[in-house]
């Protein structure tokens, strides 16, 4: 009985272990699978565009004169906002910018090699792939400012990883007015003298900066040199007497961020990183690394660019005060108002034969 007994309870005990070890395995490969292959559920399932479109149904926008001083500077300091995109990235990624941060824009373009009537995009009639950018930029500023250049006084070019404030780089342009020759983003420094912004975290020029870009391909004086687009645009500024902003806080907290949040908050860059030799302002890590007012972050993916979205937009402790409280700038106050135009999404491709009625 006694060794009955026994080796019955061995054989449920290995039993037991036999189990207990396959659905940790079961937990464990689909924990990791889920993080290393595929994105949350919502995400994929937002990613088919089954949930995407609910998103316009939510009010976003927020409560009617609620936001006066954001409101009166969209009005003085119109922003376009054109994203680098590709045909194989509208439903993965640019997909989540169209619904998120760019609804503040005053105007957004989602530029690509191809055009698309649906989503839409504009075709700049180029090629794909990584040597493709400069390229892709050459035709996007271009078409910008045949098409647009009344409709916006600063034009954001951003990628289809990239978070921005769209207010928050409203705050930093009051500070300016468009007709100066001036350009703002992350600036690095080697291969020009005043340096160059880095493609990531986006840049932005002023109505000034890129006429003489336009200018600068239609007389020759800027080329197609390299297909590293974000060094290439900055020779062509600094030919054309465009000068690199300093884009940074009262304090000196950079404003636009080459990664995501997490990296300049918690990482540390090894010492041998390239980042190091190619920051033009001292590098800070940790906690004071980003504005309180920062502009934007790159590699950002959609799970992200959504929580972004609700941190910015919609969570805030009840009765705080922030602790960064910045006056706009003596020069905003000088701006000239603009008429309020239908913004973002609304704008389209097909708003192009309008421009001549503006
Ligand atoms: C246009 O974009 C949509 C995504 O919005 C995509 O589903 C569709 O296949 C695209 N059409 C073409 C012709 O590429
Ligand atoms: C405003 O611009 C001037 C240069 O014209 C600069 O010295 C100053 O620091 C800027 N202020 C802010 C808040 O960026
Ligand atoms: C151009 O604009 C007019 C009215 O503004 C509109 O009726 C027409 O459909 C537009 N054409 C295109 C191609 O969008």
């Amino acid at each position: 009985m006694a060794v009955i007994f026994g080796k019955t309870s061995w054989l449920a005990f290995n039993l037991g272990m036999l189990v207990g070890f396959f659905t940790i395995f079961l937990l464990l490969n689909n924990i990791t699978n889920s993080f290393r292959t595929e994105a949350p559920l919502a995400i994929r399932s937002w990613e088919k565009n089954k949930h995407m479109a609910l998103l316009q149904k939510f009010p976003h926008s927020h409560q009617p004169g609620s936001s006066k001083v954001s409101n009166d500077l969209s009005q003085k300091i119109r922003i376009l906002c054109w994203i680098m995109t590709g045909p194989n990235n509208l439903n993965t990624k640019a997909i989540h910018l169209k619904y998120s941060w760019t609804r503040h824009c005053n105007v957004v373009l989602f530029m690509s090699s191809t055009s698309n009537d649906s989503f839409p995009t504009i075709g700049l009639g180029t090629k794909e792939g990584r040597d493709q950018l400069y390229w892709k930029t050459i035709r996007a500023f271009q078409y910008v400012h045949k098409n647009y250049v009344d409709q916006a006084d600063w034009f954001f070019k951003a990628d289809d990883d990239t978070y921005v404030v769209v207010e928050n780089l409203r705050w930093m342009l009051s500070n300016y007015t468009s007709d100066q020759p001036l350009y703002f983003g992350k600036r690095f420094k080697p291969f020009a003298k005043q340096g160059y912004m880095s493609g990531g975290a986006g840049y932005v020029l002023s109505k000034e900066a890129l006429n003489r870009f336009v200018e600068g391909f239609r007389t020759g004086v800027c080329k197609h040199t390299t297909s590293v687009e974000d060094l290439a645009l900055g020779q062509c500024m600094e030919k054309m007497g465009v000068i690199a902003g300093d884009s940074r806080d009262t304090e000196k907290r950079e404003t636009f961020h080459p990664f995501p949040p997490e990296s300049h908050l918690t990482g540390h860059f090894d010492k041998s990183f390239w980042y190091w030799s190619y920051c033009f302002y001292p590098i800070v890590e940790g906690p004071q690394c980003c504005s309180d007012l920062a502009i934007s972050f790159h590699y950002v993916d959609p799970t992200l660019m959504h929580m972004l979205e609700y941190y910015v937009y919609h969570l805030r402790p009840y009765g705080y005060n922030y602790r960064y409280q910045p006056e706009l700038p003596e020069a905003a106050g000088r701006l000239p108002v603009h008429n309020k135009k239908k913004t973002t999404t609304e704008v389209t491709a097909m708003d192009k034969n309008k421009t001549s009625s503006q």
